[in-house]
């Protein structure tokens, strides 16, 4: 990335803003977290015992919680100090110990004393990532013989999201009316960050993992938009999303063209091709 401390400093503004406790276990994000576990579970078979995982640019670290419940050894790494402060004591509280390095994805091995993993995940991290090979040649670095990278990734690019944040806007902007607030009425909302996400597409990921020796494959992971609902049908929506895993489960695409066309958001199975 770019300046070190300038993205702590936003990260860290970030985690003061977004409260942990406001967590709504039914809204889309949490669909797609609850997915990245799944995901993850599946590639296991469900077993992950005794497993040890590293998740970097944890934030929040949901799915590093729901892992350690299920018998995982999960250490946190993250650029924010507020938000993995407040996540290690959050973990702590609900009786688990993790390791918690605060640093840059792209010197894992530095941070972590060059201890090596079975799993690194990431959620929503690398799109963040400006000069991505150096992160990649770190998390590869710390990987056990047979371990995998795991990360779940937003491009900015079009995807039905595009035309969801259409209805966002609209939303929105009623809502502006109604609240009387005309500063930013015609302001297109966008569910992806502008100046924060790569528009790297997923060959270009697969690509510069490919670089670094790795086998690298990338699949659809939310074809699911995100909209502007209100709370009880933010529920109902997010309720039947968590029941039809296996029918996405099914949709699961490779394919690049469509991949591009049809995914807002992607997963990335990465594994050292030496030891295949
Ligand atoms: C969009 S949040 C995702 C948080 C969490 N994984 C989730 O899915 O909710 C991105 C996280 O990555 C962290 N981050 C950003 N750049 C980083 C970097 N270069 N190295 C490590 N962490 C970073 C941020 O502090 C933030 O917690």
């Amino acid at each position: 990335m770019g300046n070190l401390n300038e993205d702590s400093e936003f990260w860290d503004g970030f985690w003061k803003k977004n409260s942990l406790d406001e967590i709504n276990e039914y809204s889309w994000p949490q669909v797609s977290k609850a997915y990245g576990l799944k995901r993850i579970l599946d590639y296991f078979d469900g077993d992950i015992r005794g497993l040890s995982v590293l998740e970097c640019g944890c934030g929040s670290a949901e799915v590093s919680k729901k892992l350690l419940v299920k018998g995982a050894k999960c250490d946190l790494l993250d650029i924010s100090k507020v938000g993995l402060e407040r996540t290690t004591q959050q973990i702590r509280e609900m009786g688990y110990e993790v390791n918690s390095f605060l640093g840059d994805v792209n010197c894992i091995e530095g941070l972590t004393g060059n201890k090596k993993y079975d799993l690194i995940y990431s959620g929503g991290l690398l799109h963040h990532i400006k000069d991505l090979g150096p992160a990649v040649d770190s998390m590869k670095n710390s990987l056990t013989k047979n371990g995998v990278i795991i990360a779940d990734i937003i491009p900015k690019k079009f995807s039905l999201q595009t035309i969801a944040d259409f209805e966002k806007s609209f939303i929105y902007f009623l809502r502006n009316i109604y609240n009387r607030d005309f500063s930013n009425i015609f302001s297109m909302h966008t569910h992806i960050p502008k100046t924060f996400v790569s528009e790297r597409l997923p060959k270009e990921y697969e690509e510069t993992f490919k670089q670094y020796d790795l086998s690298a494959e990338v699949y659809t992971a939310t074809i699911y938009p995100s909209f502007a609902l209100p709370k009880f049908l933010e529920k109902i929506y997010s309720r039947i999303l968590i029941s039809k895993y296996s029918f996405w489960k099914s949709l699961y695409i490779r394919e690049s063209r469509l991949l591009n066309l049809l995914s807002i958001s992607f997963t990335l199975y990465a594994k050292r091709k030496s030891y295949e």
